[in-house]
C-alpha cells in the first residue's frame, strides 16, 4: 500500500497552477461566447425598433413587383387606364389596407377622403401624403395614369369622378365616328367664350384649375403667355390633338369640336388674350 501510495504521481507546483488556471478560463470562455451570441441576436432585431425604417423596409420590399409590372406595360408608353395601373401599383396598399391605406370598394375608408374632391385627392396621389408614397411609388406613372387610378378607387367606393381618357385612341374612334363631311374645320368657327365656359367647367377644369399633369391654370396670365403667342388656331389644334401631358379633346372624344372651340376661346380670353 505505502508502495503504491508513493507512485501516485505527484503534481508539481507547475501543474497545479496550469490546472487551476484551465479550471478557470473554460467558464470564462463559455460565458464569453455566451455574451456573443446574446449581442449578436440583439444587433439583428434592432431595425424593427423603428417603426420608420420598418416602413421603408415595407416599401422596399413592395416597390420591385410595382416596377416589374410598370416596365412591362410601358414597352410603347401607352397609358394604362385606372384599373391597370392599380392592379399593377395601388393594389399593393390599397386591396388590403396596408399602412392604413384607404381600402378598395370600402366607402366608410374613402367618404371622407373623397368630400375633399378629386383634384386633391389626384394631387395627394401624385405628390404622396403621409405614408401614401407619390404615384405610389412607381415614378414611371404618368399624371394621366395616376388620375385614373384614383377614380377607379374611389369610384368603387361610391364617388362619380370622371377620369381622363386615353388620347391618340380616343382621337381614332371619334374620327371614325365622325362622317368627314360633317366635321366642320374647327377653326372656322368663331368660338364663344361664355358657352367655353360651361364646357370648361365639365371637362377641363379638374386639370386647368389645379395645374395638375402641368397644366396651364385658367387665368394665369404668366403660364399662359407662351402659348397665347402661338396664336389661337394653333391652341385649337393642340387642344383637338392633344400635346404632350394635354389629351386630346381634353379626354373627352365625343366632345363636339364646337364645344372645345369654345372652351379653348374661354381660355384663351381669361388669359388675355385674343380670338
Ligand atoms: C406603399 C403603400 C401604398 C401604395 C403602393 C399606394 N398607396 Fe395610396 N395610400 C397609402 C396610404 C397609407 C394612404 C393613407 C395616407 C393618409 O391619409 O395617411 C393612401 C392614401 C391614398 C389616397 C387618399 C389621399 C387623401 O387625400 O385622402 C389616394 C387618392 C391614393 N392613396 C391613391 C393611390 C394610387 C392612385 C396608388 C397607385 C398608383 C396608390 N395610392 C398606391 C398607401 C399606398
Ligand atoms: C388630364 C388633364 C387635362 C385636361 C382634362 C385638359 N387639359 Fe388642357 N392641358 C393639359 C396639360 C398638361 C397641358 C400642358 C401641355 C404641355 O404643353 O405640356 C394642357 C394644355 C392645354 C392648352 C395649351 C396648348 C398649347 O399649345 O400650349 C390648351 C389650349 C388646352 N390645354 C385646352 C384644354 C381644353 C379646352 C380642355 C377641356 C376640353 C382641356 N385642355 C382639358 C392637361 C389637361
Amino acid at each position: 500500500m505505502a508502495d503504491s501510495n508513493a507512485k501516485m504521481p505527484q503534481a508539481t507546483p507547475q501543474e497545479v497552477i496550469i490546472s487551476v488556471v484551465a479550471g478557470l478560463l473554460a467558464p470564462l470562455l463559455a460565458i464569453f461566447l455566451v455574451v456573443q451570441l446574446v449581442l449578436s441576436i440583439q444587433e439583428s432585431h434592432k431595425p424593427d425598433v423603428s417603426s420608420e425604417a420598418a416602413q421603408k423596409a415595407t416599401l422596399a420590399r413592395i416597390k420591385p413587383l410595382a416596377q416589374l409590372a410598370a416596365v412591362d406595360a410601358n414597352a410603347p408608353k401607352v397609358e394604362k387606364s385606372g384599373q391597370e395601373v392599380y392592379d399593377a401599383v395601388c393594389t399593393s396598399c390599397h386591396a388590403a389596407g396596408a399602412l392604413g391605406a384607404p381600402k378598395f370598394d370600402n366607402k366608410g375608408d374613402w367618404g371622407p377622403r373623397i368630400k375633399q374632391g378629386y383634384d386633391t385627392l389626384i394631387k395627394h396621389a401624385i405628390e404622396g401624403i403621409r405614408q401614401m408614397p407619390a404615384r405610389g411609388g412607381d415614378g414611371d406613372l404618368s399624371d394621366v395614369e395616376v388620375a385614373r387610378a384614383v377614380a377607379y378607387m374611389a369610384n368603387s367606393a361610391g364617388a362619380s369622378f370622371k377620369a381622363p381618357e386615353a388620347a391618340p385612341a380616343a382621337v381614332a374612334a371619334a374620327a371614325a365616328a365622325t362622317p368627314p363631311a360633317a366635321a366642320e374645320p374647327a377653326s372656322a368657327a368663331q368660338p364663344d367664350p361664355a358657352k367655353g365656359k360651361l364646357v370648361y367647367d365639365a371637362h377641363c377644369a379638374v386639370c386647368h384649375s389645379t395645374g395638375v399633369a402641368g397644366a396651364p391654370k385658367a387665368g394665369d396670365k404668366a403660364a399662359w403667355s407662351a402659348r397665347l403667342s402661338q396664336g389661337y388656331p394653333m391652341l385649337l389644334d393642340h387642344a383637338l390633338k392633344g400635346i404632350r401631358g394635354m389629351p386630346a379633346k381634353g379626354g373627352n372624344a365625343d366632345l363636339p369640336d364646337a364645344d372645345l372651340a369654345n372652351a379653348v376661346g374661354y381660355l384663351v380670353i381669361e388669359a388675355g388674350g385674343k380670338l
